[in-house]
């Protein structure tokens, strides 16, 4: 995982691009979040909070957690700023440990994609989550112009399928919402949101 490569970047990390893509991204989420109200979020690998804190008048509490610090205090910035009285963060990787925490809903944007094994994370959010709680994950759609040692080129709706299977969640919806221009490492790309249930 590129750590560090997000702790340099976190100052100027909302561009004008990025700004545009996480709306396109809150659109599509806030679709999943109809009747939520009275659920707790978890935003794993939340960043400066661009998707995250456009939806915290739809639940009741907002729990941003990510592994750059520098990301972090960006986020908590903006919920400063914004006076944003349901939302905090933590500082955190459950690849290397993960806290006693619980969740009715996990959001995780364009974070897959950076971390290596793709099972164990899953596994880790789907013990975190409540009975019947919801898995979102918005990445890429698995695209060969990519190939990058650290970062996973995308995922095949099967692949994540079966993994999502494995995991255990009994109910798996993968859907491709938006193609866009150089979106993915400056390339065409297209995204997916998959919705899980525990
Ligand atoms: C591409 S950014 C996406 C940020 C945000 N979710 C969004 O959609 O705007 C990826 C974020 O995931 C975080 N991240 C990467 N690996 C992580 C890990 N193992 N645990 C927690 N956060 C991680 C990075 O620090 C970074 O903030």
């Amino acid at each position: 995982m590129e750590n560090n490569v997000f702790e340099q970047m976190a100052k100027r990390y909302d561009t004008v691009e990025r700004i545009e893509l996480a709306k396109v991204i809150v659109k599509e989420v806030k679709s999943e979040l109809q009747n939520s109200k009275s659920k707790s979020l978890m935003d794993y690998g939340s960043g400066t909070g661009l998707i995250s804190l456009e939806l915290c008048t739809l639940v009741d509490s907002i729990l941003l957690v990510d592994s750059s610090e520098q990301m972090l205090e960006v986020a908590k910035a903006k919920i400063s700023h914004k006076g944003i009285t349901n939302s905090k963060v933590l500082f955190s990787d459950f690849t290397q440990e993960t806290p006693k925490l619980k969740a009715d809903i996990i959001l995780m944007s364009l974070v897959l994609l950076h971390i290596p094994d793709t099972k164990k994370i899953l596994q880790e959010l789907f013990n975190i989550l409540n009975d019947d709680g919801k898995l979102i994950i918005i990445d890429f759609d698995k695209n060969d112009q990519i190939n990058h040692p650290k970062v996973h080129n995308g995922f095949t709706h099967d692949e994540l399928d079966k993994t999502l299977t494995e995991v255990g969640f009994k109910s798996i919806d993968i859907k491709t919402f938006h193609h866009g221009n150089r979106i993915f490492m400056n390339q065409d790309a297209s995204m997916f949101i998959a919705s899980c249930i525990k």
